[in-house]
């Protein structure tokens, strides 16, 4: 079995940060989201993947490289323009052959990973397996309805009136048979090839489609809701793995656990894990955390940061307290004077926010 990863895409949710970078290279706790969808490819037992890459391709590039980093054997197949995830595996027709595959959306995350969805699918070989999640708002997602049987009645993408609460996540698998399927369709009301419609017309063409459920460790990082949640996901995770505490050299009021990447320096500030602070990374006077991830390069001054993420090169000064918040890359955040109330921030790569309370 091969994987089909689909870096490409616009990503308007994510704006302004999908402006000027892939919104698959989005960090969680410093590491980009769509490196822990490739070491669960892996951990799933798939040493091939293909990666479909748009615009942003160089940068998707850059940061994966050939792939051996992550055990698997990369190639870059370029879609020209984001015309939908059935689009993606008609790019992708000859790199896939005759293989079964294993399709992940690079903005997904998993917490517990997918391999409970390649499992069921080699043992069953259903026309194609999906992993479903509940959700208190479906309308943004793909919505499945079940039989009785749990097998995959009727698929909706986006419905303005969902006829159930179980989402489709970014994990499918399939059999060859669905090119067939993707070969026949017409683009959507907003004018994709949808993978929805592709999975319907297996359903009705007589094919078996399952789907295993997921709990609660599923976002999708395309809004900075999802990002935040992730982050906190797997920071969580580091909190229960003593083996990648490591306390910052010689600085007091560090408690619970925090990573300090190469070069961090904190002085008279108080970081409160779980933390990352990246490398290089700045922080004075200034209480931090708990779930926060300072990117590399950033300065924190005189200033209460809590459950945000900050992009390399980020400066806060004088500002607090943050939550909640989203600081794009060599953002600037100044305030005059300490606010008594929250902050929370969305700000897109370069921008500039004086906090005048
Ligand atoms: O996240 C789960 C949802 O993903 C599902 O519930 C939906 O059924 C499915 O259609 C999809 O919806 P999104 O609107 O969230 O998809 P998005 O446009 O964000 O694309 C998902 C990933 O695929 C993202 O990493 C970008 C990439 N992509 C997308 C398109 C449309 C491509 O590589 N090529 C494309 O043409």
């Amino acid at each position: 079995m091969k994987a089909l990863v689909l870096a490409g895409g616009a990503g308007t949710r994510l704006r302004p940060f999908t402006h000027t970078s892939a919104k698959q290279l989005m960090p969680i706790a410093n590491r980009p989201v769509l490196f822990y969808g490739l070491d669960a490819i892996r951990a799933a037992g798939i040493t091939e993947a293909g990666i479909v890459v748009g615009d942003t391709a160089a940068e998707i590039r850059a940061a994966v490289g050939d792939g051996s980093r992550f055990g698997l054997a990369v190639t870059y197949l370029p879609q020209e323009a984001p015309l939908g995830l059935a689009h993606a595996v008609r790019v992708a027709r000859d790199y896939l052959g005759g293989d079964d595959f294993l399709m992940y959306l690079g903005d997904n995350f998993f917490g517990d990973g997918i391999g409970a969805v390649a499992d069921r699918f080699r043992r069953e070989r259903p026309g194609a397996e999906l992993l479903l999640a509940k959700v208190p708002d479906p309308r943004a997602y793909g919505v499945a309805e079940l039989d009785p049987d749990g097998a995959v009645r009727r698929l909706a993408e986006k419905p303005r009136r969902p006829r159930s609460d179980l989402a489709v996540t970014g994990v499918y698998a399939f059999t060859p048979d669905v090119h067939e399927q993707v070969d026949r369709l017409r683009p959507s009301r907003r004018g994709e090839l949808e993978i929805t419609d592709a999975i319907q017309g297996l359903i009705d063409s007589g094919r078996r489609v399952t789907a295993t459920r997921t709990g609660g460790d599923w976002k999708d990082i395309g809004s900075a809701a999802g990002l935040l949640e992730a982050n906190r996901a797997v920071l969580d995770r580091l909190a229960a793995d003593p083996a990648r505490d490591h306390r910052i050299d010689g600085a007091g009021g560090v408690s619970g656990p925090v990573v300090a990447e190469p070069g961090a320096w904190l002085e008279g500030s108080r970081v409160t894990g779980p933390a990352v602070i990246g490398a290089g990374a700045r922080i004075i006077g200034s209480v931090i955390g708990p779930h926060t991830s300072i990117g590399a390069g950033c300065r924190v001054e005189h200033s209460e940061i809590e459950d945000s993420v900050l992009l390399p090169g980020a400066t806060v000064r004088g500002a607090g307290p943050v939550r909640g918040s989203l600081l794009g890359h060599a953002s600037e955040v100044a305030a005059t004077a300490p606010a008594r109330r929250c902050q929370r921030l969305v700000l897109g790569d370069h921008s500039k926010v004086l906090i005048d309370p």
